[in-house]
């Protein structure tokens, strides 16, 4: 059996951490793809990260390149080509540096990966997976955007440091767009089965809901850049889940068709993800706040997917 090939487009900080990652986990060979000027990073991170695997002793060829015929017949493609937010900046004030660059990037994954499953990275998040499936035209199931694992995992951990808990016994999801409007899910946040509401105050909680929404602001105030550690590992557990077809219910950016009451929009919502890619959407029952809730997200969403069309 061939080893997969994973192609990174983006080898900034995300690209370099997912390759890190990837390459540790021997999920398959790495190819770091950047723009021409960025092709000596791309081509220095691959290198250090193959050294790295003689010190550590795992098994993965990593190629730098800028060129797209490297990442021909990718069976996987994460994307965070673009620019990330400075401090000040929303996700959606990236929209018109980002989009223009979605476009090249998704031209390119349709001619030279057309059976890849695309997970897609950079902000504003749900206007540009919606732009990858749009330009690409892969079917739903092979287009996907990382958010809800990264804001529920900072969603997790809150709670976790709060409640002097353990950080893996919280589980917990976050759906709705990845912007000011996500949506924490209370009602079905559990300490190992135990409802969050018997272990935590409300005002607490409705703090920590809080933070969670401004997760990514509060790293990029104190860095001047945004996150990628966690953005990172949060992209692999979703390729690994096709991979090695887990089956994971994760929440995801995902093409709805009706479900949730919501069509033509890409928005964070339960999907099982394996060997199929997005294998179907998972109906879960809300409580009529966060239906509310969900609903304003699905309206900033759309505003920000009907402002891209005009670009
Ligand atoms: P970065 O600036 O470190 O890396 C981005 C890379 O994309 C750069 O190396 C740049 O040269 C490259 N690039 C630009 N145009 C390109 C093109 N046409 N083709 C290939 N590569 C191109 O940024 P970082 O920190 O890696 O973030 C990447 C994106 O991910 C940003 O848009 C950021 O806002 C987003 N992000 C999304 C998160 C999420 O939850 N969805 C979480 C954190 C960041
Ligand atoms: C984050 O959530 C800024 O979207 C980026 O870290």
């Amino acid at each position: 059996m061939s080893r997969k090939k994973i192609a990174l487009i983006g080898a900034g900080n995300i690209g370099g951490e997912l390759a890190a990652l990837i390459a540790r986990r021997e999920l398959g060979d790495v190819v770091l793809f950047d723009i021409p000027e960025k092709e000596g990073v791309a081509k220095g991170k691959a290198l250090d990260l193959e050294q790295n695997g003689a010190v550590l002793g795992y098994d993965a060829t990593i190629t730098g390149t800028s060129n797209w015929n490297d990442c021909a017949g990718a069976e996987v493609v994460i994307v965070t080509a673009g620019v990330p937010r400075k401090p000040g900046m929303s996700r959606d004030d990236l929209l018109t540096i980002n989009l223009k660059i979605i476009r090249g990037v998704a031209e390119n994954v349709k001619a030279q990966c057309p059976k890849a499953l695309v997970i897609v990275i950079s902000n504003p998040l749900d206007a540009m997976v919606y732009e990858m499936k749009k330009v690409t035209g892969f079917p739903r199931e092979r287009v996907v955007g990382m958010a809800g694992v990264l804001d529920a995992g900072r969603f997790q951990l809150f709670l976790a440091r709060e409640m002097g808990v353990a950080v893996k016994d919280v589980r917990a999801m976050v759906l709705g767009g990845h912007g000011d409007t996500m949506v924490p899910i209370t009602s079905n946040c559990t300490v190992d089965g135990v409802p969050v509401a018997q272990l935590i105050a409300a005002e607490k909680l409705q703090a920590i809901v809080e933070r969670t929404r401004n997760g990514g602001g509060e790293i990029v105030k104190l860095m001047g850049t945004s996150a990628f550690y966690a953005p990172a590992s949060a992209a692999v557990q979703m390729a690994e889940a096709f991979l090695k077809d887990q089956k994971r219910l994760l929440p995801a950016a995902a093409y709805l068709d009706g479900e949730y009451g919501y069509r033509d929009l890409y928005m964070g919502v339960p999907v099982v993800i394996g060997a199929g890619g997005v294998e179907r959407v998972v109906n879960i029952t809300l409580t009529s706040d966060e239906k509310a809730m969900l609903d304003k997200s699905a309206a900033a969403v759309r505003e920000l997917i009907e402002a891209s069309k005009k670009l």
